[in-house]
């Protein structure tokens, strides 16, 4: 028996792996346990949409969508995704707020914009047809340097008339 797990290790004692699904993909990645979700979500898939602004879970910029709730991927490791499902900006279902957001000027920049959509696209999902005051409070932890956020609420608001004719 002991003769046989030496000669065959994978038969007893290969670990099963850390596999995630990313935009209804399952990945079994390369990258260690310890890797930040955002390091592996663009260094390893080349998703490149989800950005890193100040590493600290303080801007937003890097939000993804695990398990349909948003988190700052820049927070989050690799290894705490096992079995999880994550959804990036490039696997979300978001052309009615990404037009809202380009038809109103909401984007300068763009390097907030796929923060923000992801933070749209959760608050509509959970509230369709939210308040000024419920827009400003689902997207305080977002961080814009450009467009003064009026543009960015509008857009919102434009959005969710859309999404409640659709
Ligand atoms: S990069 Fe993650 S919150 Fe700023
Ligand atoms: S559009 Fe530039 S940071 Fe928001």
């Amino acid at each position: 028996m002991h003769q046989e797990t030496i000669n065959n290790p994978k038969k007893s004692s290969e670990p099963i792996g850390l596999r995630l699904k990313v935009n209804g993909q399952w990945y079994s990645p390369r990258s260690a346990p310890t890797t930040r979700l955002l390091d592996f979500l663009r260094r390893e898939l080349g998703l490149t949409g989800t950005k890193e602004g100040c590493g600290e879970g303080e801007c937003g910029a890097c939000l993804v969508l695990l398990n349909g709730e948003i988190v700052n991927s820049c927070l989050v490791l690799l290894g705490q995704c096992a079995g999880q499902e994550v959804t990036t900006i490039e696997g979300l279902d978001a052309q009615v707020i990404q037009q809202a957001f380009v038809d109103v000027g909401a984007i300068q920049c763009g390097f907030c914009t796929p923060g923000l959509i992801i933070a749209t696209y959760a608050l509509l999902q959970r509230n369709p047809r939210p308040n000024r005051e419920e827009i400003q409070q689902a997207l305080a932890g977002n961080l814009c340097r450009c467009t003064g956020y009026q543009k960015v609420i509008k857009a919102v608001q434009v959005a969710a008339d859309q999404h409640g004719r659709g």
